[in-house]
């Protein structure tokens, strides 16, 4: 008996509903509960992603859960920082080297790089939100000369708990991005701002012509961030968020990411406040 897939990835011509067998190669610990793999494929196959789009991996014997890329695009391997928060996710953390890993993907929508050429780009996360947004900062980087002015504004539950630190101080100290971090919670020795992420979009001189928004963090969060930008005068169409829900297939046919009219994992996970803002309003979707 053969097994027939369900779908067929449009860039590879394999079929997008079985995992690919992989391997970690790395592990970091980056935060008290974030850890991320680099992860390369057991057998070269054409991989190619834009930024903010997302795989499912899988633990085996576990599960499977949508994670997205956190490295650059164009890089060999795989690059996936995942916070310990249930079944899969703890499995997937502690995977060592040379432990094996499925990888379905990738899958959906990313950011509007293109759309966000030549305009000034305000970036903001909260806390793991920065993983998915970390493509499109190297992309700008990549092609700095292309953007205007660029902000990140970062906020994190700890000092402990932020992200990519090294790489953090090296686009703070090359001047390329204007990165502004703030905390909720810090003792003594924490010298910089503390309060929530929309504190610091006071430090972003915004032409509201010309600028495009990128949010990724807990939906509240992105809720109030979007709300200060459009009263700023920001257009609800130059705002965009990346959306998460328990995913199940990744391909637009189960329904377990249906917001509604919206499938997150094919339409998204990246949306317009335009698009997402009437539904993220709406407690029971
Ligand atoms: C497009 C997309 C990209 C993602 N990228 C990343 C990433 O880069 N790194 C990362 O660590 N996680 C990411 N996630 C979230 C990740 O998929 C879930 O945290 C993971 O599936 C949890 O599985 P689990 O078995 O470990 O925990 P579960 O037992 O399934 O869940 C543990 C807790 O997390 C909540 N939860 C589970 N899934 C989600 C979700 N999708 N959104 C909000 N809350 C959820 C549950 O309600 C529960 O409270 C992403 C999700 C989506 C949809
Ligand atoms: S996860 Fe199945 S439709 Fe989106």
């Amino acid at each position: 008996m053969s097994l027939k897939p369900t779908a067929i990835d449009a860039r590879s011509g394999a079929p997008a509903d079985v995992p690919k067998l992989c391997y970690v190669r790395k592990r970091r610990h980056d935060a008290p509960d974030a850890w991320t793999l680099e992860i390369e494929f057991a057998e070269s196959v054409p991989f190619s992603y834009t930024p903010g789009q997302f795989n499912m991996l899988t633990a085996f014997g576990v599960g499977e859960s949508a994670i997205s890329i956190s490295g650059p695009p164009g890089q060999g391997r795989l690059i996936h920082t995942i916070r310990d928060v249930g079944p899969v996710s703890h499995a997937l953390t502690r995977l060592a080297p040379n432990d094996p890993v499925g990888v379905r993907g990738p899958f959906g929508v990313g950011w509007p790089m293109a759309t966000a050429e030549g305009q000034d780009v305000v970036i903001v996360a909260g806390g793991l939100g920065l993983a998915p947004l970390r493509p499109a900062i190297y992309h700008i980087l990549s092609r700095r000369e292309h953007f205007g002015d660029v902000w990140l504004l970062y906020g994190a539950r700890r000092p402990e708990d932020i992200l990519y630190r090294s790489e953090i101080e090296e686009w703070r100290k090359k001047g390329h991005i204007d990165v502004n971090i703030t905390v909720d919670h810090a003792g003594m020795d924490w010298p910089g701002h503390v309060g929530v992420v929309t504190g610091l979009l006071s430090h972003v001189n915004m032409d509201v012509s010309r600028t495009i928004a990128m949010l990724c963090g807990p939906e509240v969060m992105m809720r109030f961030v979007a709300a200060s930008l459009t009263e700023k005068g920001l257009g609800v169409g130059r705002i965009f968020l990346s959306m998460e829900r328990n995913m199940k297939c990744a391909i637009g046919h189960c329904g377990h990411c249906q917001l509604g009219p919206a499938f997150i994992c094919r339409d998204g996970p990246v949306f317009t406040f335009e698009r997402m803002g009437p539904l993220m309003s709406v407690k029971e979707l």
